[in-house]
């Protein structure tokens, strides 16, 4: 298999990476962060997997489009692809997110999965079919206020993840999204840096969460290879809740 994963220096995208190229896929990472980037390179050559870094920002669309160029240069074609890069809105009343940040948070979420399935499709068409996997959130769904811009992008996520799923249904590409809802991972250790009283919401996220705990990257990784992978053949147009049972309450 051969995979783009956008935002996978860190976070869930690098534990994904490091999953698909254990499994023996040929991963191509795209992000901001060079220098965590490069580290993940390194790692993964050290331990004899295919991973190789692309400076890439998803808000820039001919930076998507050269990783999903690289991905067919380096290994003649392309498999999947994994829109994971996204940014948090800090927590901010409604009525005070300026224009500035709304449109910074959408730019990056929105518009950056949305040149991650512009780019791949013909990619995937020229391949004859793959899987497109949209890293949306349970913030599409159930919020905790304060987060207007993140919601937005994340329900705009999930409502292109079903236009894509129906437009190309017949053409053998199948596109889902993952919901996880709280991950350990550096978004939400900023958001905890960032609280006035960390502890009392590391409790409260336990307390929405019936499993009691944060979720893991590695936990995201195995639901993203579930559908990227032919596993889950019959399974397009969803969004996977992967959120230790928080919207069933
Ligand atoms: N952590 C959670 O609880 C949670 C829950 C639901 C959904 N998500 C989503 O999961 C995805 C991954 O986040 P994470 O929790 O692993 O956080 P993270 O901050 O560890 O990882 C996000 C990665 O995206 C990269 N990135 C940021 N802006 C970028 C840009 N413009 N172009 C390319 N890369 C960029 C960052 O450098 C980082 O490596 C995000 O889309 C996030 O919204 C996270």
């Amino acid at each position: 298999m051969v995979a783009v994963i956008t935002g996978g220096a860190s976070g869930m995208g690098r534990s994904t990476a490091m999953l698909f190229a254990r499994e023996g896929a040929k991963v191509v990472v795209g992000d901001v962060d060079d220098a965590e980037g490069a580290r993940l390179a390194d790692e993964a050559k050290a331990a004899g997997l295919a991973i190789v870094f692309q400076h890439t920002d998803v808000s820039q669309e001919d930076q998507v489009a050269a990783l999903v160029a690289r991905a067919e240069k380096d290994h003649g074609r392309l498999d999947t692809i994994f829109n994971n890069a996204g940014i948090e809105q800090p927590v901010t009343p409604s009525e005070d997110v300026t224009e500035a940040l709304f449109e910074r948070v959408i730019d990056i979420n929105l518009k950056g999965t949305f040149f991650g399935c512009k780019h791949a499709i013909p990619a995937l068409l020229r391949n004859g079919g793959g899987t497109i996997v949209n890293n949306s959130s349970v913030s599409a769904f159930a919020n905790v206020g304060g987060n207007l811009s993140y919601a937005a992008s994340k329900g705009g996520i999930m409502s292109m993840t079903r236009v894509i799923a129906i437009e190309y249904a017949t053409r053998n590409i199948r596109c889902n999204a993952i919901n996880p809802g709280v991950i350990d991972t550096g978004m939400n250790r900023r958001n905890l840096e960032k609280a006035a009283d960390p502890d009392a919401l590391e409790q409260k996220w336990r307390s929405i969460t019936p499993l009691g705990r944060m979720g893991t990257g590695d936990e995201i990784g195995e639901a993203v290879l579930f559908l990227a992978s032919k596993q889950s053949s019959f399974v397009t147009g969803i969004g996977l809740v992967i959120d230790g049972g928080r919207i069933a309450t």
